[in-house]
């Protein structure tokens, strides 16, 4: 079938296409009823169903013969390690893990933190979890102590799984102190911790709260799949949004299972048995969907790659994996190509090795500019697809079917809307656009199955950021248009999120942060265009009258808060002290205009600007700090 027809299956009879699609998982009690409008505008999907997760992505394999096939393949160039685990290898691992937990008290609909770096006992901690029916939240490793508290007082975890260190190129990530200052910080505390010391640096452990990962699970029975409901959930996954207060994206197991594996070979062309690897890291959705369950429910081999594309040791990693594990499609974030491309334009360790066992590769995450996608086509001789998608959908929405069929690449454009997905433009007013013009991105309810059913604890945080601005329909936060062959292209974000290499950052929530400075009275924090990273956050700071502080001297206060609070992923370096902030004569800061300041582009002089003069001050802010045409 080529991609119309499938799309247009899915459009004539929705419930019926994600039923045929819910075939491909394992039921302890297969739905009846593919969509359940009770709780509308909240939809579930397979809601009458009884699934574990786990067995799907485990156990299964093993009873259909798949169990000396590898699993994990773990490649570490930054411990200069690698291992690799089969299914029945990881079956026994997470059945023992998933006893560990049952013994100190883990059940269905427990939470569990999990914050760990790539290593394959990540994985093994979200099985074991899923395993048990208890419901696990993955903290990024790049995060402060801070955000990793506010994720324990929001979700309110019975455990919480970590891992003594991670390694970033050049410093060892001490987790541990970071977990306990969490801890600490946090309102609500955890029952017990559990450890895995890794052998670059051993942890202390907090007698009666803390154990080792090994010792823990010696003597215990190995625990057997516990059945979920459909709509339970399988994980909650904090994400930007406009406060620091993140979004708590609820994923339901049923659907997740289902969509995910639809995927792996509609979009990513792979077939159980393959090689498949996405380089991004667990505690964002791609490793969610794409190291962890996507591949495994599929049967393929996953690779956990604990790197960077360039420096570990050099711009030819992402090569030597794929020739030596043999990878067949290969999923990355363009900031990481851009790397490469940087240190190696004429694609001279390409050259150095086999790639003929890879057949495409996807970028997502954050716009794909064209030269990267030319550079990639040209050295790796592949179809190279950009994709669209979020944490909320948990898999793309937007894409060149390339399983089914390859449609032809538009560059700039991630392509198509899938089954399940109809994107429309809207004007503010929730007026449908024509082609070409560019407006709000959204796409009709009910979303498809394996999208969020809401965020944890925040109802009416769901419905306000995603439903009441244009009623039926789910609104992405991103601004783009579609062209007359239906090609969508995103253009920015309508709020106040951030895509810095990649990693989704709210701007609100460093300004919540440089707010918080003694002698901060006012400040704004904008994305600027950056051409590795995509964007890079710039503070801008108004003093306090009186204040007599070296600026400079604030600036590295900022700096530093941002990276204690936030973290280092926040990637916050650059502020700048100014006498005021560009407002409209209601107060409302312009930051879009201060981004064009920064970008260098051309801007219209907002017509409700309080004081035009301001904005001659903010360019030659900017160019100190050597942006503006600086
Ligand atoms: N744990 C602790 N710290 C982390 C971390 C982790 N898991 N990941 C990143 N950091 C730190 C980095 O060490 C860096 O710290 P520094 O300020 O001390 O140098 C900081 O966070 C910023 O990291 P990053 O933005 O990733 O920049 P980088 O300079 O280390 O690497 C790239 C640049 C482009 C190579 C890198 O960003 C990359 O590979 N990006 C791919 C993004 C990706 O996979 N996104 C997922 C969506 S698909
Ligand atoms: P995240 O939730 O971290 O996956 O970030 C989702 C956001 O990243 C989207 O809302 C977009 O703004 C941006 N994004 C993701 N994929 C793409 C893409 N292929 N092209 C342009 N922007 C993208």
């Amino acid at each position: 079938m080529a991609y119309n027809d499938v799309y247009q299956s899915w459009k004539t009879d929705p419930e019926g296409f994600w039923l045929e699609a819910a075939k491909g998982i394992d039921w302890v009690k297969a739905p009846v009823k593919a969509l359940s409008d009770d709780k509308a505008p909240m939809y579930e999907w397979f809601a009458d169903s009884m699934v574990n997760a786990c067995w799907n992505a485990v156990d299964r394999h093993v009873e259909n013969g798949r169990g000396e096939q590898v699993a994990i393949i773990h490649d570490s160039p930054v411990t200069h390690s690698k291992r690799e685990i089969t299914f029945v290898e990881l079956r026994n691992r997470v059945a023992n893990l998933a006893g560990a937990l049952r013994a100190k008290g883990i059940g269905k609909g427990d939470r569990v933190i999990i914050y760990m770096p790539m290593i394959p006992e990540a994985l093994e901690a979200m099985l074991a979890c899923a395993r048990l029916g208890a419901v696990h939240s993955v903290v990024f490793g790049g995060f402060a102590a801070n955000e990793l508290a506010v994720r324990i007082d929001d979700c309110t975890p019975k455990a919480i799984i970590a891992a003594s260190c991670g390694i970033e190129p050049g410093r060892v990530v001490h987790y541990k102190p970071l977990l306990d200052g969490a801890i600490d910080l946090a309102t609500h505390k955890p029952e017990f911790c559990v450890i895995y010391q890794r052998e670059q640096e051993v942890a202390h452990l907090e007698e009666g709260r803390d154990y080792n990962w090994h010792g823990f699970q010696y003597g215990v029975e190995p625990a057997e799949c516990v059945p979920v409901e459909g709509s339970h959930p399988a994980y909650i996954l904090y994400t930007s949004g406009t406060t620091g207060q993140p979004k708590g994206v609820v994923r339901p197991t049923g659907g997740h299972l289902v969509a995910l594996n639809w995927t792996m070979k509609n979009i990513y062309n792979v077939d159980p048995g393959d090689v498949f690897w996405a380089a991004s890291d667990v505690g964002w959705v791609v490793g969610h969907s794409y190291i962890c369950y996507g591949p495994l429910v599929h049967g393929n081999t996953t690779v956990v790659f604990e790197g960077k594309p360039v420096g570990t040791p050099d711009a030819g990693t992402f090569w030597r994996v794929i020739e030596e594990h043999k990878v067949k499609s290969f999923f990355t974030a363009p900031t990481a190509f851009r790397a490469v491309k940087r240190e190696d334009p004429t694609g001279e360790f390409v050259k150095k090795y086999d790639l003929s066992g890879l057949k495409a590769v996807y970028l997502a995450g954050e716009r794909a500019d064209p030269d990267t996608i030319v550079w990639a086509q040209d050295h790796l001789k592949v179809p190279v697809i950009d994709h669209w998608w979020q944490t909320e959908l948990g898999y793309p929405a937007v894409c060149n079917p390339v399983g089914i069929e390859l449609l032809p690449v538009k560059l700039g454009s991630p392509s198509v809307p899938l089954p399940g997905y109809a994107m429309k433009i809207l004007d503010d007013n929730g007026h449908e656009l024509p082609a070409g013009e560019l407006g709000a991105v959204v796409t009709p309810l009910p979303l498809p199955p394996g999208t969020l059913q809401t965020l944890w604890n925040a109802e009416g945080r769901f419905k306000k950021s995603y439903l009441e601005h244009f009623p039926g329909y789910y609104e992405t936060g991103d601004a783009g248009m579609i062209d007359e062959d239906g090609y969508l292209y995103i253009m920015a974000r309508t709020d106040d999120v951030i895509n810095v290499a990649g990693h989704r950052l709210s701007t609100g929530g460093m300004e919540e942060v440089l707010a918080g400075h003694p002698d901060v009275a006012e400040c704004a924090v904008i994305g600027v265009s950056d051409a590795l990273k995509g964007q890079l956050p710039v503070g801008f700071l108004c003093l306090n009258t009186g204040a007599d502080r070296n600026e400079a001297e604030v600036v590295s206060e900022v700096v530093k808060m941002v990276r204690d609070k936030i973290g280092p992923v926040a990637a916050f370096k650059l502020a700048v002290v100014v006498d005021r902030l560009p407002k409209t004569r209601s107060g409302k800061i312009l930051r879009g205009t201060m981004v064009s300041i920064a970008d260098s582009k051309p801007y219209k002089m907002p017509a409700t600007i309080d004081d035009p003069d301001i904005l001659d001050e903010i360019a030659a802010a900017l160019k100190l700090i050597g942006l503006a045409n600086g």
